[in-house]
């Protein structure tokens, strides 16, 4: 079963197209990397495949129904992870999930069982004033698991994370793959894409320019997916300041 899939899906913001006729689709329980230079367009598809911005054209369908006709039936099938989201920063950890569980209509247990899979547990109680970015980054992920979605929209969640808590949220998004859960995400740091994902998809300028295994990537671009992507995307180091 397709959990994702988008038909020459486009945006346009005035005269940029930020996302220009896209059309893929990710597999159910796959772990599907979607990669790309700065602007490139990835967040953009994330916001329309969550609901929250209209495509210019072209369709797309999450969990089996259409991102646009269907929106509302979308949304208790999806947790939608992004940077800077709102955290109530006076309230506790527990507090601010316990104010996303009377939203969604979960039980308190789950508060605690999400909490418990983020390793925040012990902290719970604590005011998000005194927690570290890792942390928040930790309960956002919780929050997105509250009503157990079954696909996972992740926009660089280990995005200035230092290595210790970035390998913290890598095994986290392992174990939420195991569970069974697909995952999307987003990332610029090639080899936390190359050992999570199933398959990764290049996108450049708007435009899919590559979807393969990292594997096939390696083989074909290499030899490491970094290569891949450099290659890839034309990011040529030649040009830039360090010469
Ligand atoms: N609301 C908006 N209004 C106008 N332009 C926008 C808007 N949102 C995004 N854009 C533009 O669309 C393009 C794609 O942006 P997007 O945020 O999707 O890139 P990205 O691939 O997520 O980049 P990054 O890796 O920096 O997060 C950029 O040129 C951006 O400036
Ligand atoms: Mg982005």
């Amino acid at each position: 079963m397709k959990a994702i899939t988008t038909t020459n899906l486009t945006k346009k913001f005035a005269d940029l197209t930020a996302v220009d006729g896209i059309s893929f689709s990710v597999n159910s329980g796959e772990v599907f990397g979607f990669l790309g230079p700065n602007g490139a367009g990835k967040t953009t598809t994330i916001r329309m495949l969550t609901g929250q911005l209209l495509p210019s054209s072209g369709q797309a369908t999450v969990a089996g129904f259409d991102i646009h006709s269907e929106r509302e039936c979308l949304k208790p099938k999806i947790g939608v992870i992004f940077e800077f989201q709102n955290l109530y920063e006076r309230l506790s950890a527990k507090d601010n999930l316990n104010f996303m569980r009377q939203l969604y209509g979960v039980k308190q247990a789950r508060v605690d069982q999400v909490l418990d899979q983020v390793g925040l547990k012990d902290r719970a109680n604590e005011k998000l004033k005194n927690y570290s970015n890792g942390m928040k980054q930790r309960l956002l992920i919780a929050r997105a698991l509250l009503h157990e979605p079954e696909i996972l929209f992740m926009d660089e969640p280990t995005r200035g994370l230092d290595p210790v808590i970035a390998l913290q949220i890598r095994q986290l998004i392992s174990q939420l793959a195991l569970e069974g859960r697909t995952i999307f995400l987003t990332t610029h740091y090639m080899e936390e894409a190359d050992r999570l994902c199933d398959r990764v998809a290049i996108i450049n300028h708007g435009r899919v320019i590559a979807l393969d295994t990292p594997l096939k990537l390696k083989e074909n671009f290499g030899p490491t997916l970094e290569d891949a992507y450099i290659e890839l995307t034309g990011h040529s180091m030649e040009s830039s300041v360090l010469r």
